[in-house]
């Protein structure tokens, strides 16, 4: 098993190249069930979540040529509506092809996700959401068994806040028959981007952007090409990268008003930040100040940058708090923060984070995608070597970050 071994101290500077959206990418690749037509794709990023998705994609009968960064899709040929447990239980984003293989095949089985290392997650708003569209959905043998002949456009308010829940629904109302409304929609940047390639296929889709999406299902879609927004979280991830140790880092082929939030975060503990149409330069020379802050959806602050800012935290300057209100069971990188020497105390779902003069390199256990994130950006703060072990977590979303933060003067190295 991989490991990353990380001599910590290091200034950061220089240019990162930022991949596109994993969360982006995952939806969309799904959204070639939709069409017989060809999907072209740009700026796919090369990460493990995106070859799982392609292997069950490619299980089902959709034609997949890649190349680098770009994806040629076709769904003439699909003729295995099914999404396996073995895939399902590695990634629970297998459950988007639940929305479109239904909607243009009348039938899927999809396994039902399971437990999940950051909470329970249950899927039942993607489930009550296609019966509200006509769907029958049984449970059987851990599977979701989906049929509709013909899905029909309805008004759907979910109970709360659920990003793949949009997506999923999105897609399948875009071949419904009628007018669906989806209250309460997610609007993740990425759920616009989905939303952006679907009108291109030819959906008709009103309200992008916003927490009412209003679909006029269309019979068929045809094929587009698309470039995938870029990753906000790994933008995210290398700025709090550069908070924590100091330095001056451009980041390229990214966008700032993606991740506004984090950015104001950021100034707040004292990174100076200034920014292009595709790129954010980050510079920080003192140590940075404790900041509190609490995860919402989009625009707020996102969860899924609540352990890399706890790195910066926990080497800053004061005290902080971290409330958590997304997932349960997210705070699994605090122990493992903690045997660095930080000093943090967890309180129902609020982190307390006291900032330390130092953190002194120590092997650590990655836990899931983000936590393994800000465990690396704990030891390029920390002193001496420090070994992050079960990093397959952090390959799932991120491409190749060792060799980009190698690439700005930091001290890694993956280690089998
Ligand atoms: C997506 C992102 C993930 C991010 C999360 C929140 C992808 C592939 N993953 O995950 O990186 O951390 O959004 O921004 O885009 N819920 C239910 N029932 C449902 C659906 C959700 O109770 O049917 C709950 C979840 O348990 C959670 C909350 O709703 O507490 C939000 O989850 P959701 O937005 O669905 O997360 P994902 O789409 O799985």
């Amino acid at each position: 098993m991989d490991k990353l071994l990380i001599t910590g101290g290091n200034r950061l500077a220089g240019d990162i190249t930022v991949a596109g959206a994993k969360n982006a990418a995952l939806p969309i690749l799904c959204a070639g069930l939709l069409t017989a037509g060809d999907i072209d794709l740009h700026n796919l990023p090369q990460l493990q979540d995106v070859r799982t998705m392609l292997k069950l994609l490619r299980q089902m009968g959709l034609r997949v040529e890649i190349n680098g960064e770009r994806a040629q899709l076709n769904g003439a040929m699909i003729d295995k509506p099914e999404a396996p447990y073995e895939m399902v239980k590695t990634m629970r984003a297998s459950i988007l092809v639940l929305g479109p293989l239904l909607a243009r095949f009348g039938e899927a089985r999809v396994s039902l996700p399971g437990g999940c290392a950051i909470g329970s997650r249950p899927v039942d708003q993607h489930i009550r959401g296609l019966q509200a569209m006509g769907a029958e959905i049984s449970i059987e043998a851990g599977y979701i068994h989906a049929r509709a002949k013909r899905l029909k456009g309805a008004r759907i308010v979910t109970d709360m806040v659920t990003v793949t829940g949009t997506e999923n629904l999105l897609m399948a109302a875009t071949l419904a028959d009628g007018v669906t409304v989806l209250e309460n929609a997610a609007r993740e940047p990425e759920v616009t981007d989905l939303a952006n390639l679907l009108v291109k296929m030819g959906a008709k889709i009103e309200g992008i952007g916003t927490d009412r999406l209003k679909i006029e299902g269309v019979a068929s879609l045809h094929g587009a090409e698309h470039q995938v927004i870029a990753d906000r979280i790994e933008t995210g991830t290398f700025l709090c990268a550069v908070a924590a140790t100091g330095g001056d880092v451009t980041l390229r082929n990214t966008r700032a008003d993606l991740l506004d939030s984090a950015m104001d975060k950021l100034r707040e503990a004292g990174a100076v930040l200034s920014s292009g149409a595709d790129w954010i330069r980050v510079q920080m020379d003192s140590r940075p100040r404790a900041v509190s802050f609490r995860t919402t959806e989009y625009p707020g602050f996102p969860t899924d940058m609540q352990a890399q800012f706890m790195a910066v935290n926990v080497v800053a300057e004061g005290s902080s708090n971290a409330t958590e209100t997304i997932f349960e069971n997210r705070f699994m990188h605090v122990q493992e923060m903690n045997r660095l020497g930080a000093n943090i105390v967890i309180e129902g779902n609020t982190a307390i984070v006291q900032g330390v003069d130092k953190l002194v390199g120590a092997p650590v256990m990655a836990t899931d995608l983000r936590a393994s994130a800000s465990l690396v950006i704990a030891g390029l703060a920390a002193q001496g070597q420090t070994l992050v072990d079960r990093i397959y977590h952090l390959d799932r979303g991120y491409d190749r970050m060792e060799l980009k933060l190698r690439a700005v003067g930091a001290q890694i190295e993956r280690v089998s």
